[in-house]
């Protein structure tokens, strides 16, 4: 998600320049004023909201002081949802920070209404309308559930407040204007898909989750058409000679997941499971990865088959991938 959000807005600014610029300029970005619905807690609302945060959806991944130099960044003591920095070395276009969702009143969301943490999160709109940056990844969650956006903001309320203040985002020119186009409202209900349904709810985690994001690749900013989750999307750490290349997930014999089987699929999200637990170790060209690999060991296995379920299910489209292109003897 990180290069290639960029990439997404420079594929814009390709398309409006020429007059598009002085528009955006004065343009108002689409949005609407947040919504007055108070959230229930419920002991089910809780336990599902902190499922979402720490490892379906990544919120915890994204918003915690995280340790670079480790295999797939793991949370710092004390730094559980205080907001994190990005290292410019990713080569994102400005300077990107993460705000601190913990419930303390100066530097987190203790003063947000309820309404606005979930603008914040399917619209990309912040407290006081700035537009965020789509390295969040409100395009996609705008797709979420009002059960589970809800379910969300019931388990955020619960984190202990942390004072941590992070800077806000710089976005550079003409990136700035260009993303205004971004954020959409959402005006309709959006239902929970269908549990039973694995397909369906595959479908669904596998685009709450990211995997959508990251394993399609982008030409010019834009996913290529016919390649949705054939996976080539280079994530670089620039000047460290570490790469990583996202896989094909589509169901091709040869180079995607045809021939796995179930089993193989969730074996490959448990060895990780040390990692998870405080023991990953420093980042190599070998093992450099932008996959989030340690919240993901905590997705519940049968959740995990319901994405299998629904990868399986892809059009499947031969794309040869070298995850670490990068690593010595490649
Ligand atoms: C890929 C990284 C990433 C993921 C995943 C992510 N966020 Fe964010 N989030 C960000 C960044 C970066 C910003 C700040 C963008 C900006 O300032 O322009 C942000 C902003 C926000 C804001 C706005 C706060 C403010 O002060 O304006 C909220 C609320 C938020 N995220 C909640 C969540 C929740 C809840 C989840 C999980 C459902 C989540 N985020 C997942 C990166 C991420
Ligand atoms: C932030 C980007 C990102 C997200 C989000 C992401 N992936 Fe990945 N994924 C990658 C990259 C890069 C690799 C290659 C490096 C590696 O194996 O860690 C990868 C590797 C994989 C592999 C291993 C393939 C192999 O070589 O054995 C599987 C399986 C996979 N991803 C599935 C998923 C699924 C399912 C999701 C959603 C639940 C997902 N990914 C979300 C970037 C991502």
């Amino acid at each position: 998600m990180l290069k290639k959000l960029a990439l997404l807005v420079l594929g814009l600014i390709v398309v409006t320049l020429g007059g598009g610029l002085a528009y955006l300029t004065f343009k108002k970005p689409a949005m609407q004023p947040a919504s007055t619905r108070e959230v229930q807690r419920t002991p089910e609302r809780l336990a599902r909201g902190k499922y979402l945060f720490d490892a379906v959806a990544n919120c915890a991944d994204c918003h915690s002081d995280v340790d670079w130099t480790r295999f797939a960044t793991p949370i710092k003591e004390n730094g559980y949802a205080v907001g994190r920095h990005w290292p410019p070395e990713l080569g994102l276009p400005g300077d990107f920070y993460s705000p601190n969702l913990t419930s303390d009143k100066d530097t987190g969301l203790g003063n947000w209404t309820d309404g606005e943490i979930i603008r914040a999160i399917r619209e990309g709109v912040s407290r006081d309308g700035r537009v965020l940056f789509p390295l969040m990844p409100y395009t996609e969650f705008r797709n979420m559930s009002d059960d589970d956006v809800e379910a969300l903001v019931a388990y955020m309320r619960t984190i202990p407040a942390a004072s941590r203040r992070q800077e806000i985002t710089k976005v550079n020119f003409p990136v700035d204007l260009m993303i205004k186009s971004v954020p959409q409202p959402v005006t309709s209900p959006v239902p929970m898909p269908d549990k039973n349904d694995r397909v369906a709810y595959g479908r669904y985690l596998s685009i709450i989750g990211g995997c959508r994001t990251c394993h399609t690749p982008t030409e010019h900013g834009s996913p290529k058409p016919g390649m949705e989750y054939a996976g080539g999307e280079r994530f670089e750490l620039a000047g460290k000679n570490m790469a990583s290349v996202s896989y094909n997930l589509t169901p091709n014999n040869n180079t995607g997941i045809g021939t796995w089987d179930e089993k193989q699929f969730l074996d490959k999200f448990h060895q990780f499971k040390d990692y998870a637990e405080g023991k990953a170790p420093p980042i190599t060209p070998e093992n450099f990865t932008v996959m989030p690999w340690l919240s993901f060991n905590g997705v519940e296995d049968d959740d995990l088959k319901a994405i299998f379920a629904f990868l399986k299910t892809l059009k499947p489209v031969e794309h040869a991938v070298v995850t670490r292109p990068l690593a010595s003897g490649k």
